[in-house]
């Protein structure tokens, strides 16, 4: 018998990760080749932001997509959230050069008090809903504050194009193809801050930190060049990441929903009090996902260099915490 359609609100449906999302969701990538969606897209009120909206629209009824049963545009939350399942938190201010994700508090809070509450209101007590705007914990710890009706566990933040930039980087390192490479993760804050760990990695079932077997390339390039990623490619392109965005928050909620079997991922969750991680932080965990229900690794050796990494990304997040107590209380 066919599935019935899930619903899927999009915010910032009109900007450039916008466009790069859609259409994958439309095909099936994030939610499986035998589950039908109905889009439900939401942008500012501004007439140029509809009217973007508009022809993105027209393009994705342009591609037939048979398992897209249905679309719609909105301008309010209170509708475009609706009875979703699945909510992709995307539109905010990107950032530009010379800045950091964190600049970009002030200026984006506000949208995830605002969608936090229209989800608390109308999103089904399901709904999973991933934040991709910047400063993507922060705003996901706002988001979920403002929902008190949902459990907290539904809230995630994007850690997963982090965790993606990290593999590739080992595979090239180590000679081997991505697909070879397990039990890697990324602790903390997307941000530069954040502790890309790959000391429990194995490629092919062998040791990853044995066959690399080197401190000051993990310190001195590895950790700077994932961290900083997200700035080299505002450098080069003008513009921050998209595709390979959208392609992060398809992975992150596919595995959510149709599991991991058994294989670790990181997503940024608000934490259980796990690696002395204060209770409630939206934090990176490796974490493995089943039935829809995601679970933290457990059991972690955490050496001291780890521990100082780790008390650093927290610090930050503690520190962006602060300056929005005043949207959450
Ligand atoms: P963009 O400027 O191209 O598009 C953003 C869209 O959001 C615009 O169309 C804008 O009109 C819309 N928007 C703004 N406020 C909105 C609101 N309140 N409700 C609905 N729509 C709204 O930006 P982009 O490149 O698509 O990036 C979007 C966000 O994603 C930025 O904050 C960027 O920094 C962030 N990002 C996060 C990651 C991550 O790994 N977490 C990766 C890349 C980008
Ligand atoms: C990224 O990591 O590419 C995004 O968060 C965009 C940015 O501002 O770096």
């Amino acid at each position: 018998m066919a599935k019935s359609p899930m619903r899927v609100a999009v915010t910032g449906a009109a900007g450039q990760i916008g466009y790069s999302l859609l259409f994958r969701i439309a095909n099936g990538d994030m939610l499986g080749k035998d589950q039908p969606v109905i889009l439900q897209l939401l942008e500012i009120p501004d007439e140029k932001a509809q009217k973007a909206l508009k022809g993105v629209m027209m393009e994705i009824d342009d591609c037939a997509f048979p398992l897209l049963a249905g679309m719609s545009a909105h301008s309010d939350p209170l509708t475009a959230f609706k009875d979703i399942d699945v909510a992709l938190l995307v539109g905010a201010r990107p950032r530009g050069p010379g800045m950091e994700r964190k600049d970009l508090l002030e200026a984006n809070a506000q949208i995830f008090t605002v969608q936090g509450k229209a989800l608390d209101a109308v999103a089904s007590r399901n709904v999973k809903v991933l934040v991709v705007g910047n400063p993507a914990n922060t705003n996901a710890y706002i988001a979920m504050k403002s929902a008190p009706s949902l459990p907290s566990k539904n809230f995630t933040a994007m850690l997963r194009l982090d965790h993606n930039r990290a593999l590739s980087q080992v595979a090239a390192k180590v000679g081997k193809p991505v697909a070879a490479i397990e039990k890697l993760c990324v602790w903390g804050n997307h941000s530069p801050t954040m502790y890309a760990d790959y000391r429990f990695a194995t490629v092919d079932g062998a040791s990853v930190k044995d066959l690399i077997n080197d401190q000051v390339w993990n310190k001195d390039v590895f950790l700077p060049t994932v961290g900083k990623r997200g700035a080299a490619i505002i450098e080069a392109r003008g513009l921050s990441s998209a595709a390979s965005a959208a392609n992060a928050a398809i992975d992150h909620v596919r595995d959510w929903v149709l599991g991991t079997n058994g294989k670790w991922t990181t997503m940024g969750i608000a934490s259980d009090g796990s690696y002395d991680i204060p209770e409630g932080t939206m934090f990176g965990f490796p974490v493995t996902t089943e039935n829809g229900e995601y679970k933290i690794v457990q059991g972690l050796e955490i050496d001291e260099f780890s521990r100082e990494r780790i008390n650093i990304t927290l610090k930050e997040l503690q520190e962006e915490r602060d300056g929005v107590k005043h949207l959450v209380g």
